[in-house]
């Protein structure tokens, strides 16, 4: 391979495209305009041990991106954007019961379901319609409709940034958590390049999430196989969340906050209809939707930034709002909400740079 170089506009190197001054507009579901000093687009993930023998990239600021679907640029991106751009499905096993799939990091996480359910593999069906790219998953552990993407992960492989070695981390080793693992805690050390998936072909389907039910009862499924399934959610997904095709959102923009018993029991007292649910561990997980509608925020617009009014965890660019604005906005929201109940939001989309 030729020593990669990033000094021109645009550059072609082996497996990878390197933009100067790259219009990060159309690479985050937000639509915030901004750009990035420089971005590479890696087509083969064999080039990032070149690529990591750039000083730039061993030690300046790095984003690593996929899809952009949970991201809020707050201004320009200093530093180098890796774009993981890789593709490629491979079939480790595929036995009776089971397969295992290696899946690049590039590819798009809903076509994948897709594949799996057309394949007969059980288990992806609550996790359809989710934006993104298969590298991304690890990172906060998706989850939805009472499935989380760790159950079926067995390992993540990854590039190793602090000492360039490639690795292999088992489930343990991602300590994923609710919107939560290792990648989180230790940002752009690991550049996930695949993913690997353990699917049973056949599994009891999940319905226990408000809402499947019934609308597989309408969709006149009473025997509901995963496709089945997946068509009900993508459904219900479809009617209550914005589509970042035409209104730019990241999804829910903070977690639902959890909290210990006695703040459970305080927030019940005073507020009874505020959803709340048993997380294990003596924790309790509050709605933040619920809170920030009862605050009277749920379609509240500052200019172009804005709650959404189909969903009131969503925030959205109703058509060129900076980042700036929508980062003052959620700022905004996590005031209210801290001032009305006591409890803190903590934003679920990475916000480079700043912080709520
Ligand atoms: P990006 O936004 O590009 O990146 C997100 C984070 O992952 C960043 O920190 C980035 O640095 C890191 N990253 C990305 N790729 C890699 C890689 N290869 N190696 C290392 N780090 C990497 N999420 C849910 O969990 N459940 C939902 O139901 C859900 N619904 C959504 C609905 C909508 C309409 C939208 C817009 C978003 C939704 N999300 C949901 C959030 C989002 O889709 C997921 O978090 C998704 O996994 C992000 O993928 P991405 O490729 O777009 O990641
Ligand atoms: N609610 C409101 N107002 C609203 C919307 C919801 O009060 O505008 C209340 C209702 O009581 C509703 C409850 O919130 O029953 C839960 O709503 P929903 O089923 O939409 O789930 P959520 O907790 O708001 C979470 C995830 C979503 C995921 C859904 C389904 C987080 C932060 N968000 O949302 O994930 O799709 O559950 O499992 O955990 C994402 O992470 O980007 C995302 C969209």
């Amino acid at each position: 391979m030729s020593t990669p170089a990033i000094d021109g506009s645009i550059r072609e190197g082996a497996g990878y495209t390197v933009i100067e001054n790259a219009p990060m507009l159309g690479r985050n579901t937000l639509h915030v305009a901004a750009n990035a000093e420089v971005l590479i687009a890696v087509h083969d993930d064999a080039a990032l041990d070149a690529l990591f023998q750039l000083p730039r990239l061993q030690d300046g600021p790095l984003l690593v991106l996929g899809g952009g679907s949970n991201l809020l640029l707050a201004g320009d991106v200093e530093g180098v954007v890796l774009a993981m751009q890789t593709r490629g499905i491979e079939r480790i096993v595929d036995a009776d019961d089971h397969a295992v799939l290696r899946v690049a990091a590039g590819e798009n996480w809903d076509e994948f379901v897709h594949f799996t359910l057309a394949q007969g593999y059980a288990g992806m069906e609550n996790l359809v319609s989710i934006p993104g790219t298969v590298g991304a998953v690890p990172i906060q552990n998706i989850g939805a409709y009472g499935t989380e993407a760790e159950e079926f992960i067995t390992t993540v492989d990854a590039f190793d940034r602090s000492d360039r070695q490639r690795v292999r981390l088992d489930r343990a080793a991602c300590a994923f958590g609710y919107r939560d693992s290792v990648f989180k805690h230790e940002r752009d050390r690991y550049v996930i390049t695949a993913v690997e998936f353990r699917l049973p072909r056949r599994r009891p389907v999940q319905l226990d999430y408000a809402g499947v039910r019934e609308e597989l009862a309408e969709l006149g499924h009473d025997d509901p196989q995963p496709e089945q399934v997946a068509e009900a959610i993508a459904r219900i997904r479809a009617r209550k969340l914005p589509d970042p095709l035409l209104v730019g959102n990241a999804g829910s923009f903070f977690k639902n906050p959890m909290v210990d018993g006695a703040t459970a029991a305080r927030l019940r007292a005073s507020f009874p209809a505020l959803p709340q649910w048993c997380a294990g561990d003596g924790m309790h997980k509050i709605s933040a939707a619920a809170m920030i509608e009862a605050a009277g925020l749920k379609g509240h617009r500052d200019g172009a930034a804005g709650v959404s009014d189909q969903h009131a965890l969503v925030l959205v660019n109703h058509g060129g709002a900076s980042g700036g604005a929508l980062l003052a906005l959620a700022r905004h929201v996590v005031a209210t909400v801290h001032d009305r109940y006591g409890v803190t939001l903590e934003a679920e989309p990475r916000i480079l740079s700043a912080t709520l």
